[in-house]
């Protein structure tokens, strides 16, 4: 498989959306799929608003924008765009059974040479390749949040994928404009987010031993490492909530004591603390959720 021409992305939520808009921005003619009408007249008027706001600001020109919308359609006639796939990438909810009925659908409408790879943070293909015909036509491949703007793509093989396939995810993400990390086998997590857990683990350490406030430790993680946000503001902007789900279903792959949510996690997510959604995780936003302010969340916990 060299040419692709035709993506599916498989839902239109926070991640499809913009992978749906990454790949007609890349010239691939995609089909953005989603079970209900509401959620992709939601995806198109997030998009549109997101697309006029980039013409506004000189990031792209309004041709370009333009020349991506002519290509890009969004249906909840699956099966139809699914018969003329050469690639589909799956990026609907974060459930092994939703996906492995997904996969054996997909196997079922899309063309045999079809390559089928889904998003999925968690799940690794290897859980989800059985469900198909076609074991070797199936991977990861891994956007970040938002998709339109993170540049980094993991492509993950698990044992039976072929190198084509993963030549062809590879070629993909670097048309979309990505960085592509090859993964060389599956693991729990790929590379990224275990570098941010490992990160994560330590400064939770640091922070439940006393040594530092949070705040000082994200301190650290900016002024020394350079990071644009530290390890706590990263939590809170990606939900407690989502950080104690994401540990959980890495429990459930692994069965390691150590994936099991970090205590102080555990309490947060208790107390409905759940970071910028809640208006309160590690910091706290005031009502409206947005704009730190250290300090207001110093005890531990
Ligand atoms: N949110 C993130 O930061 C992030 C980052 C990287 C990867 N991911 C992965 O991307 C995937 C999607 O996450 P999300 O945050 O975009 O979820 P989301 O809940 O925002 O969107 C999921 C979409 O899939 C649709 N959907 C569900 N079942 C479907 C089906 N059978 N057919 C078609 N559409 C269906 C839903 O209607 C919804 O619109 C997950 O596997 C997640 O692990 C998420």
């Amino acid at each position: 498989m060299s040419d692709v021409d035709q993506i599916c992305v498989i839902g239109s939520g926070t991640m499809g959306a913009q992978i749906g808009l990454v790949s007609a921005l890349a010239g691939y003619r995609t089909h953005l799929i989603d079970l209900s009408q509401e959620q992709l007249d939601a995806a198109r008027e997030m998009l549109t608003k997101r697309t006029n706001r980039d013409v506004e600001k000189g990031r792209r020109t309004q041709s370009e924008v333009d020349e991506a919308w002519s290509r890009l359609s969004f249906t909840a006639d699956r099966d139809a765009a699914l018969s003329e796939a050469d690639f589909v990438i799956e990026a609907a909810v974060e459930d092994l059974g939703i996906k492995r009925e997904l996969f054996a659908d997909l196997d079922r409408l899309t063309p045999e040479h079809a390559i089928l790879a889904t998003n999925s943070s968690n799940i690794v293909s290897s859980r989800i390749a059985d469900a198909t015909s076609r074991p070797e036509k199936v991977c990861n491949m891994h956007f970040f949040n938002p998709a339109l703007v993170m540049k980094c793509v993991e492509v993950v093989p698990h044992e039976a994928t072929s190198k084509v396939t993963v030549d062809a995810a590879v070629t993909v993400a670097e048309a979309m404009g990505k960085s592509v990390v090859r993964l060389n086998r599956e693991i729990p997590g790929f590379v990224a987010n275990r570098l941010l857990n490992a990160l994560r683990r330590e400064a939770l350490d640091l922070y439940d031993a006393g040594i530092a406030s949070f705040e000082d430790i994200d301190t650290a993680a900016k002024t020394a490492l350079g990071h644009p946000m530290g390890p706590f503001e990263i939590m809170d902007l990606v939900g407690i909530d989502v950080v104690h789900l994401i540990r959980l279903a890495e429990y459930e792959q692994t069965g390691a004591p150590e994936a099991l949510p970090h205590p102080l996690i555990r309490e947060l997510y208790e107390a409905g603390r759940f970071g910028r959604k809640s208006g309160r995780g590690w910091y706290d936003y005031g009502d409206e959720g947005a704009g730190v302010s250290p300090g207001a969340a110093s005890s531990k916990g």
